[in-house]
């Protein structure tokens, strides 16, 4: 058991004796299923929300502080001392990966190795950023010294389903670049910050880095309301970035960096390369059992080849293993949120009573903390498995006859992250990609979509996002272009 005791403020790991909250695992340990208590976290209040938040603004002090100020090579070096730090607790991590949400080890590890390998680039990235002189081009002799300044403070909140990754995403850049942060982790995946907290409070000057724990409704909101963060970051759903946004008194003038839903389509065409387009689907839409922003959620496949498609897809979908996710070759794996078994299960039945079929043997066989994917064909727009980011494993088949079915449904869409198009005639291909980035932000050429490689921009049009991340990105995102105008170079 994991007992997290502190929280960490002002630069102290401050020991909380008030309230806990327990954290379980829909892992379960026993035959007859029992959620598996794998520790406790500090339940912390509005006082502590304003205590780190306050932390935060001291340690910024309007731009004046020790962080804000600090030479480049001098942030550096924190951020060096961090990840050195971070790295020797990768099996602990990666164990907390697994079991605080399901995900299969090689994932686990991945996920674990990204997030070293995003700090070094935004490290090397960081280090080439813009600060070159320029000179004006309509005032002859008078130069710009270009610099790019920090925001200020930021509150910072990432997803369960990348808990680690996608979280750094957010906090690394926002540190590297000045700003001071109030960071609180997502609800599945918090226990794997433990490990990580004493790097933090080691590596930064005090209340540069402040860690909360306990409800987002409790802590994020009164921190909001004050109106004292300067940048909204957030990876999960448009819900929660509205209501905070909404009670930030800047309202929507307030800075955010957003990564929200998505419904990814896939195009299958005529002319694909059906075993290819099947394998890349099946990783596409159930790589972390559909959990993905990224993850394809609904399938376009021309009438041609759809009875051909749906065959194939359906045997490798029944072919995909469950099981815990450290036993091998594991793909699908329990679910993390203990009420998304049900949620499935009522897009099944809906997509069911409105004529769809499940065409996988296993289809929706369930257990108190798995539903076995389903392949749902044929799908038409009134489902609600069309019309909802399902975010888990049911997988939606439509068969369309020209190309603007697939399209007029994107444009209508809100949403506008990626798609992938599957063909080879690139007389096809040319002019559908030219319309296809109009839509989205990503196509993907004949494979599944994803965010990396992380110096790929990662962004979404609509509801979708709001900025941009990605190694280069973030940096930009967290920050803002500042010059001195001046006669000497
Ligand atoms: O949940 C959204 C993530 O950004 C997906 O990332 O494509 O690397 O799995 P990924």
């Amino acid at each position: 058991l994991l007992h997290q005791k502190t929280y960490l403020v002002d630069g102290e790991l401050k020991t909380w004796n008030g309230e806990t909250t327990e954290v379980y695992s829909t892992i379960s340990s026993t035959e007859n299923y029992q959620p598996t208590l794998l520790g406790t976290i500090p339940n912390l209040g509005e006082n502590e929300a304003m205590e780190t938040l306050n932390s935060a603004l001291n340690a910024y002090d309007k731009g004046q502080g020790l962080w804000p100020t600090m030479k480049v090579e001098a942030r550096i070096k924190c951020m060096e001392k961090f990840v050195k730090q971070m790295k020797t607790k990768r099996e602990e991590v990666v164990k907390l990966l697994m079991w605080e949400i399901g995900k299969n080890l090689p994932d686990s590890e991945k996920e674990f190795d990204r997030t070293v390998d995003y700090i070094y680039d935004t490290i090397e990235d960081y280090k080439q950023l813009d600060r070159n002189s320029a000179k004006f081009e309509k005032n002859d002799g008078v130069y710009a010294h270009i610099r790019r300044g920090p925001l200020g403070t930021v509150l910072c909140l990432g997803p369960y389903n990348y808990p680690l990754n996608e979280t750094f995403t957010l906090l690394i850049p926002a540190l590297i670049m000045g700003n001071t942060v109030v960071f609180k982790p997502a609800k599945h995946g918090v226990l794997l910050i433990s490990p990580l907290m004493e790097a933090f409070q080691s590596s930064f000057p005090k209340g540069v880095v402040n860690i909360i724990y306990g409800r987002g409704r409790v802590l994020a909101t009164p921190i909001m309301q004050s109106g004292k963060i300067d940048v909204l970051a957030l990876i999960g759903n448009s819900k929660s970035a509205n209501t905070l946004q909404s009670v930030h008194p800047k309202g929507n003038r307030l800075r955010m960096v957003l990564g929200l839903e998505a419904k990814n389509p896939a195009i299958v065409l005529p002319d694909a390369d059906l075993d290819l387009a099947v394998s890349e689907c099946i990783a596409g839409t159930l790589s972390f059992n559909g959990q993905r922003c990224t993850a394809l959620k609904v399938l376009y496949v021309h009438d041609s080849l759809v009875d051909e498609f749906n065959k194939r897809f359906s045997a490798k979908v029944d072919a995909l293993k469950f099981g815990n996710p450290w036993e091998e070759g594991v793909k699908l794996t329990p679910l993390p949120e203990s009420d998304k078994p049900a949620y499935i299960q009522e897009l099944i039945d809906d997509a069911k009573e409105k004529g769809a079929n499940i065409l996988n043997e296993k289809g929706g066989k369930t257990s108190e903390n798995f539903i076995f994917p389903a392949v749902l064909y044929p799908v038409s727009k009134d489902m609600r498995v069309y019309q909802e980011e399902q975010f888990g494993p049911v997988v939606p088949i439509i068969s369309f006859k020209n190309i603007d079915e697939p399209l007029d449904d994107m444009a209508e869409s809100n949403y506008g992250q990626q798609v992938s198009l599957f063909g080879k005639n690139v007389n096809t291909l040319a002019p559908l990609i030219d319309t296809l980035v109009n839509l989205v932000c990503r196509v993907n050429l004949n494979s599944s979509c994803q965010r990396g490689p992380d110096v790929y921009p990662f962004t979404g049009r609509k509801d979708s996002a709001y900025g941009t991340l990605s190694v280069h990105d973030a940096l930009r995102s967290f920050s803002i272009r500042t010059f001195v105008a001046s006669k000497d170079n």
